[in-house]
């Protein structure tokens, strides 16, 4: 367990900037989930904390300890690989070993902890194989298991359910959750899924092209994100962005005409989250639209309005039916939480 700062950190391939200046610490025994759109820099950043990658200016340390000049090794890091980095010349049994070996950890001692790893990740019948005699989702289940067979200072994980089916995507993702709560390793956990972030963060990071945008708990990610790209990354289906301007104490927009508390100005984005919005028969609704499209989620409907170059998403009862192209009507749920942004700069209007 250990607290790790990443101060006045700026990394640079030649010419390119991938990582502007910047400080991040992640507290002792936390989860930290770096958040964020291919090529933003997740991965580099994970490296450069492991030693893998070489920082161009700043200081990274870890316990206190400025590391800078540490070799990997010596880092008490155990990271799962986005491309899994398997032995592929050793066993699946051999692979979760590894680690332990190293350590010099006696051969029963070994077998007892890797097969109870195995059984963690589901790979109890595959000790005896390769890497290549196995599909993706059981690579990077190897690749888990390697990580977790012992207990490090810092776990670094790189998308380590990426390639997992849904179902055991999710109890993998308990699995995890459960494990950090037995141990509280400081944790570093990088994903593109922004429900893997909100369930499993203590905090998550957002980052946009190499810098991070917000930094918060996953309630205040969800409720309060700081821009409209944050506003849009989290939350499925993503919060609705609507155009549009105040006027008179009320937001309005083709179709949408809802009151707002704040002063009257042009270009602003409105923000509500389908699950914010019903339906309603009101006389006089502050969303119109014709309906475009309906889906099904299993417990709940999707419903699509769409007038003039607005399109507004709400989540609906189950058993919800209509014509599509008939006239609709929404309205904010009782205690809807409305977001505001500027248009041109894309930050949050504080209410
Ligand atoms: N060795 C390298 N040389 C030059 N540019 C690099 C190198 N490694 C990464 N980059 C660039 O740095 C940026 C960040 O890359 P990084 O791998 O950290 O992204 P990522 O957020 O992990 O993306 P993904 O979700 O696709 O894995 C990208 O623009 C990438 O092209
Ligand atoms: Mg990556």
């Amino acid at each position: 367990m250990a607290e790790v700062r990443l101060v006045d950190v700026e990394k640079r391939y030649g010419g390119f900037l991938a990582l502007p200046k910047q400080s991040l610490t992640i507290e002792e025994g936390e989860f930290l989930v770096l958040l964020g759109p291919s090529g933003c820099g997740k991965t580099t950043t994970m490296r450069m904390i492991a030693g893998l990658e070489e920082i161009t200016s700043g200081d990274i340390l870890i316990g206190g300890e400025r590391v800078n000049d540490k070799p990997p090794k010596d880092r008490d890091i155990a990271m799962v690989f986005q491309n899994y980095g398997l032995y592929p010349h050793m066993t699946v049994q051999q692979n979760i070993a590894y680690p332990l070996k190293l350590r010099g950890v006696d051969r029963k001692a070994r077998e007892a902890r890797v097969r109870e790893t195995a059984e963690k990740v589901e790979l109890g019948a595959l000790l005896h194989r390769r890497p290549s005699e196995l599909s993706g989702g059981q690579r990077q289940r190897v690749a888990l298991a390697r990580a977790i067979v012992r207990t490090p200072k810092i776990f670094l994980m790189d998308e380590p359910l990426s390639n997992l089916d849904a179902k055991l995507r999710v109890s993998m993702r308990a699995e995890l959750k459960h494990l950090h709560h037995e141990l509280g390793v400081t944790t570093v956990y990088v994903t593109h899924d922004q429900m893997e972030a909100m369930t499993l963060a203590s905090r998550v990071a957002v980052m946009r092209e190499g810098r991070i945008v917000q930094l918060d708990t996953p309630k205040k990610i969800y409720s309060e994100p700081a821009d409209l790209f944050v506003a849009g990354f989290i939350g499925s289906p993503s919060m609705n962005l609507v155009e549009g301007h105040i006027t008179g104490g009320r937001f309005e927009a083709p179709g949408v005409s809802i009151p707002v508390a704040a002063a009257e100005r042009g270009d602003v984005v409105l923000g509500i989250r389908p699950e914010d919005l019903e339906l309603t028969t009101a006389e006089a609704p502050p969303i119109r639209g014709k309906l475009y499209a309906l889906e099904l989620t299993g417990e709940a409907t999707l419903v699509t309005l769409r007038e003039g170059a607005t399109s507004i998403c709400a989540r609906g009862p189950a058993e919800f039916e209509a014509e599509i192209d008939a006239a609709c009507a929404l309205a904010p749920r009782p205690g809807a939480r409305i977001h505001l942004f500027d248009k041109t700069t894309g930050q949050r209007i504080a209410a």
